[in-house]
This record gives C-alpha cells, sequence and structure tokens, in this order.
C-alpha cells in the first residue's frame, strides 16, 4: 500500500544545507534500460544475466510483471553490485493485468516481445502521469504496419497478428518516441524481412537493449542513430544472454546538481559524460568545473551558479528528466532564466513545491521564468513524481533550516540509496 497524503506514518526526507559536497559516488545502473532489458528476456528462452542492476522499487514491480507472463527473476547481490537471473522456460501467458501496468510505465515494453514472439498479447492500457496523458498510439501504429491488429475492450488492448508471424515495416515517427522505439525493435527482431524504423528515439538506454538483443542473436544496424534497421531472424533463434546495464546518467545528472547547489567536489564513478553530453556543456555553462576521467567524471563548484535558457528536447537534447534539476539550480542560480518544456507540458507541478521553498518560479503554458535567488528556505514539501522527488532533495541542500520531504516512494522508484549516497559525499540529509 502507497501512504496516502498526510499520513503521518509516513516516511520522509530530511534534508538541512550548509555542507559542501566531496568524495565518490558510484553511479548505478539506469532504471530506464534495466527494465527494458528485462522485457527483452521475453524473446528467448533459458538464463538469462541482468548486471549492473539497481535497488529501485520500480525493478521488483517489473519482476512481478515478468513472473505473471512465466518468467521468473532471482536478485543476487554480488562485490559488484546487483545482478539479476531471469529465467523463461517458454510458458508464457501473454498478459499485462492492470494492477501492474499502472504502477509502472515500463510495462508497455512487454508488448513488442509478446506479440513478435507469441502473436498474441493482453495489455491493460498504461493510464497518466502526474505530469499528463501518455497515450501509446504510435506503439499501436507501427505494430498495425507490421501486420498486427488491435482491439480495446474493457481497459486492455488485445493484439494478434493475422499471420504466423510479423513482417517487416518501413515505420516512420512523427516524433522520437522511447517506448514505441522499443516495442517495434523488440517486435521486429522475429519479424519477416528487414523493418526500418525511421526518426527512432536515440536515447542511449535504446542503444543498450539493442547491444543486448544483438548478443541475443538479433540482427540489428544503425544503433545509436535515428534510423534502425532491423533484419528479422528465425522464429525461436534467439538465446539467453548475459549483459552489463549501463549507467544511470539522471542519477549522475542528480549527483551534479547535488554538488551545483552546495559547491565542493565529487567524482562520479561509472559515469558517462558521453551519454550526457549537452548537459555537461549547459551545466557548465552554469558553472560547474566538469571533467572526463578513466570509468567517471569529476565534478567541481565554487560560488554561485549562473543563469542559462534551456529546453528539453528527444536525445541527444537535455531530457526532460533532468528538467526539476536543471530548475532547482537555477532557482539559486545568478539571474533569470526561461526554461521551455517540448516534452511533456504538464510536467511544472514540482514548481508549486519548489515556490514553498522560496523559489521565485513563473510558469506559463510550457514555459518557466525562474529567478535565481541566493538561497531557498526550508519547508515540508512533497514529491509527486521521480525526478520532481529528486529534486526537491537537491533544493533541499540549497534551502536555510530543515526540508521535509514526503511521497518518499516515487523517489525509491528509480533512486538505488540517494540518501545513502549523498550523505556519504557530507550532505546532512536522512530518510526518517
Ligand atoms: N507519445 C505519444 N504517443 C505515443 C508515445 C509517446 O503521444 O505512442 C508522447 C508522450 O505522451 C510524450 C512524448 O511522446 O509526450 C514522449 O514519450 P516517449 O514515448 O518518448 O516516453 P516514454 O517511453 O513513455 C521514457 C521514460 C521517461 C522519459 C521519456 C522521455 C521510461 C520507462 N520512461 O518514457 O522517464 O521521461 O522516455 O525521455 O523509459 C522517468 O524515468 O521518470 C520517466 C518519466
Amino acid at each position: 500500500m502507497l501512504p496516502a497524503d498526510g499520513d503521518l506514518s509516513e516516511p520522509t526526507i530530511v534534508v538541512r544545507s550548509g555542507r559542501a559536497l566531496s568524495g565518490e559516488v558510484v553511479v548505478p545502473g539506469a532504471k530506464n534500460s534495466v527494465l527494458k532489458l528485462m522485457a527483452a528476456t521475453l524473446l528467448a528462452d533459458g538464463e538469462h544475466i541482468i548486471t549492473n542492476v539497481p535497488s529501485i522499487v520500480d525493478v521488483g514491480i517489473m519482476s512481478e510483471l515478468l513472473a505473471a507472463i512465466g518468467v521468473t527473476t532471482t536478485r543476487i547481490d554480488g562485490v559488484d553490485g546487483i545482478e539479476l537471473r531471469l529465467v523463461n522456460r517458454g510458458a508464457i501467458t501473454p498478459v499485462a493485468p492492470y494492477e501492474l501496468v499502472e504502477r509502472i510505465r515500463a510495462s508497455i515494453n512487454v508488448l513488442g516481445p509478446l506479440l513478435g514472439r507469441f502473436g498474441h498479447v493482453r495489455l491493460s492500457l498504461p493510464g497518466g502521469d502526474d505530469f499528463g496523458s501518455r497515450p501509446i498510439d504510435m506503439h499501436l501504429k507501427g505494430l498495425s504496419q507490421m501486420g498486427a491488429t488491435f482491439e480495446v475492450q474493457h481497459g486492455y488492448v488485445e493484439g494478434r497478428i493475422e499471420h504466423d508471424r510479423l513482417h517487416g515495416a518501413d515505420v516512420t515517427f512523427e516524433f522520437p518516441s522511447v517506448g514505441a522505439t522499443e516495442n517495434i525493435l523488440t517486435a521486429a527482431v522475429y519479424a519477416k524481412g528487414t523493418t526500418v524504423i525511421d526518426n527512432a528515439a536515440r536515447e542511449p538506454e535504446i542503444a543498450d537493449l539493442c547491444t543486448m538483443l544483438v548478443s541475443m542473436g538479433a540482427d540489428i544496424e544503425g544503433i545509436g542513430s535515428a534510423t534502425l534497421v532491423v533484419h528479422g531472424v528465425e522464429p525461436h533463434s534467439l538465446r539467453a544472454t548475459t549483459h552489463r546495464t549501463i549507467p544511470d546518467r539522471i542519477q549522475a545528472a542528480t549527483y551534479l546538481a547535488a554538488v551545483g547547489v552546495a559547491g565542493g567536489e565529487v567524482m562520479l564513478r561509472h559515469a558517462r559524460p558521453d551519454h550526457m553530453e549537452m548537459l555537461l556543456r549547459r551545466f557548465g555553462d552554469m558553472g560547474l568545473e566538469l571533467t572526463a576521467q578513466h570509468d567517471g567524471l569529476m565534478v567541481r563548484a565554487e560560488g554561485r551558479l549562473r543563469a542559462i535558457d534551456v529546453a528539453t528536447l528527444p536525445y541527444p537534447g537535455i531530457a526532460t528528466d533532468y528538467k526539476p534539476l536543471v530548475v532547482t539550480m537555477l532557482s539559486v542560480a545568478d539571474g533569470v532564466s526561461i526554461v521551455t518544456e517540448n516534452l511533456y507540458p504538464g510536467r511544472f507541478r514540482y514548481v508549486e513545491e519548489l515556490q514553498r521553498l522560496g523559489a521565485d518560479i513563473r510558469t506559463d503554458g510550457h514555459h518557466a521564468v525562474v529567478r535565481g535567488r541566493p538561497v531557498l528556505s526550508g519547508a515540508k514539501v512533497r514529491a509527486h513524481d521521480i525526478r520532481a522527488g529528486a529534486a526537491l532533495v537537491v533544493a533541499g541542500l540549497a534551502a536555510e533550516g530543515d526540508t521535509i520531504i514526503s511521497g518518499v516512494h516515487h523517489i525509491e522508484r528509480g533512486y538505488d540509496d540517494l540518501v545513502g549516497r549523498l550523505a556519504s559525499l557530507g550532505a546532512s540529509v536522512e530518510r526518517c
């Protein structure tokens, strides 16, 4: 059960400002990669091993969903972090029930593998998110082009294929959707013929999924580019594999933002600067000193950040998931900034929480004007989604007095021990 609003027994995170951060933090594996890698295990029987898995609630929910479908997951805690063993014995029930789909968006990633391999799927229609409606029309349109038919009934979308296999198609997205790219990709690996995905999303997590699919035996060209060419392989020919999840660029950015507002010098072990180039350039414009290192990234900040204008865009642009962190940093920067949201127009709800901390932010449609203040002032605030929650923790580092954050369960969906990691860098932060 999730805690209700105002529940006095609900856990909180308490943050106090005033300490520069120092030391080293290990960046965990990426949530938005690992959940898709887990779904891809539906494509081949046998024992799959995924390493560098973050300890987050969403991995547990994805395991529950896969268990309901027929893949069992065992978690092994080793010296090199968490490893998952996923066993697919081929006894599959291709149904993704409402109770699990409504808990994580990534559950829709079973659509492509189930349809592509078993020719049938029943998926509860995903609902909206706190930051707006999140349709799957592009997923369904692309799969229809490959020979699937869909019917929506009683809150479920039921997909079938006309012949024994999907067939290759030219799928051009009007917008480079992450989820739709992944579903077409995982459906296309077993399709008859070649599928060309144009205007594909280019996020590093998609390249990570492609790398795993190739190691399972899939034939994919153009990995990392906006045109993915998938040559379908023979049915049931993919094999189980072992794959290491890429590090989480959003969690890495969270520690950069923390150093940005608190000051100090921190080494982000395993961070991949090549996955965050645009963001690092803009963080440099704000005054962070960033140096790529062997197996990581060093960040140093001193004095007040500088205001910048910034707009969210699909990769390689500035990700919408970074935005709450960026707005938080700009709330204490020197000058006035304009932030434009191009992906989720409704993704400004956390602004009201930042305003409770004294931030001077005005929103108009998908723009926010942020007038930097030298310091924020601690208050009780609530996290409404994962990224907004992490941004409020960072804001607490820039606020005088205590910042008490509720809605901690959102943060724990996607952050692997944010509190412990920040505390190890010297921040005064605890989970109560
Ligand atoms: N869209 C459609 N129709 C579709 C698909 C998408 O209109 O069929 C729209 C969405 O409504 C949205 C935009 O396109 O406005 C972007 O959607 P996209 O499909 O690219 O995003 P997603 O796959 O649903 C993933 C991440 C999000 C991240 C976005 C954008 C996962 C599980 N989620 O979502 O991450 O914000 O890409 O980068 O990978 C998070 O981790 O907190 C999170 C929300």
